[in-house]
């Protein structure tokens, strides 16, 4: 599944990094791999997992008060996942400097892993990243 989202004004950095960090507990337990993008102004998710995990997730994240206006962009199934390990990797498209964190990436790093997402969704994932 792929949402695109708008963030709350109190969704800084730090709490998307904070956000972050418990999402590898949840997503790792879960068998959830997925990508966040974060162009200060929305946002785009890659959730990838058992349909019934994406689902309960998804449910999760979009009671979440911090971000509004979520829309399914993408919803299907597929054997092969796009993400290379399970958790949830990060990356602020406006950033040129790595974070120290793991799970962050830079845009040109994210471009690799979201590169196999085909179509007019990997059009617009890509939008996010330019
Ligand atoms: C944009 C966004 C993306 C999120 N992605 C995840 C995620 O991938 N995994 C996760 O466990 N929580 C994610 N969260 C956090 C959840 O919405 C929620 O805050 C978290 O599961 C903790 O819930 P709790 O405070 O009820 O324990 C995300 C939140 C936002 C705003």
């Amino acid at each position: 599944m792929i949402y695109t989202s708008l963030p709350d004004s109190g969704l800084s950095e730090d709490s998307l990094v904070d956000i972050l960090k418990d999402a590898q507990i949840y997503n790792i337990k879960h068998g959830i791999s997925g990508f966040l993008v974060s162009t200060n102004d929305k946002l785009i998710q890659l959730i990838e997992g058992k349909k019934e995990d994406v689902t309960k997730l998804f449910d999760i994240i979009s009671n979440d008060q911090r971000h509004h206006d979520i829309v399914i962009a993408y919803e299907g199934y597929s054997e092969n996942r796009c993400m290379p390990f399970l958790g949830m990797g990060l990356c602020f498209n406006y950033l040129v400097r790595h974070l120290d964190h793991r799970f962050y990436f830079t845009k040109n790093q994210a471009k690799d892993f979201n590169g196999l997402i085909e179509g007019n969704i990997g059009q617009l994932f890509k939008s996010y990243l330019s």
